[in-house]
């Protein structure tokens, strides 16, 4: 039952600012279907800009984020710049919930 609900949470909140692009499959798994992690150890994508997004997807993948190196093998499901580009631009559309003004990873 409980888990039942948590789908119907997950779901309803999906249809209320569209389905995340398929090549956010991953990134559900730790930053939420919505950009909103359920767990404080992964950082709010919810409402972050699409260019910001990007640029840290980008320095992942040239290793410049050192602070916790998960993302650096992550970031090989969006290599190509168009699968950057729907991540970003779903995950800038979402409604950040909490924990809004985040430092950057660096
Ligand atoms: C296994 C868990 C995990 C998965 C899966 C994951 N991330 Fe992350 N992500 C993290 C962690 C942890 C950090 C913080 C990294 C740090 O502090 O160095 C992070 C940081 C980020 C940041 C930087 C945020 C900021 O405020 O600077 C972006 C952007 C990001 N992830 C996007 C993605 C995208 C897009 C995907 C899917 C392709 C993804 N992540 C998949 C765990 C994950």
């Amino acid at each position: 039952m409980k888990f039942l609900s948590l789908v119907v949470i997950v779901f309803s909140s999906i249809s209320a600012l569209g389905a995340p692009p398929p090549q956010a499959a991953t990134c559900i798994a730790c930053h939420g279907a919505d950009g909103n992690p359920a767990v404080a150890t992964y950082p709010v994508l919810a409402g972050k800009s699409e260019e910001f997004i990007i640029s840290q997807l980008e320095k992942f993948e040239k290793g410049e984020i050192k602070s916790v190196t998960v993302m650096n093998s992550m970031v090989a499901a969006v290599k190509d710049p168009a699968a950057k580009k729907a991540v970003a631009k779903f995950y800038a559309s979402q409604k950040c919930k909490a924990r809004c003004n985040e430092a950057p990873k660096k």
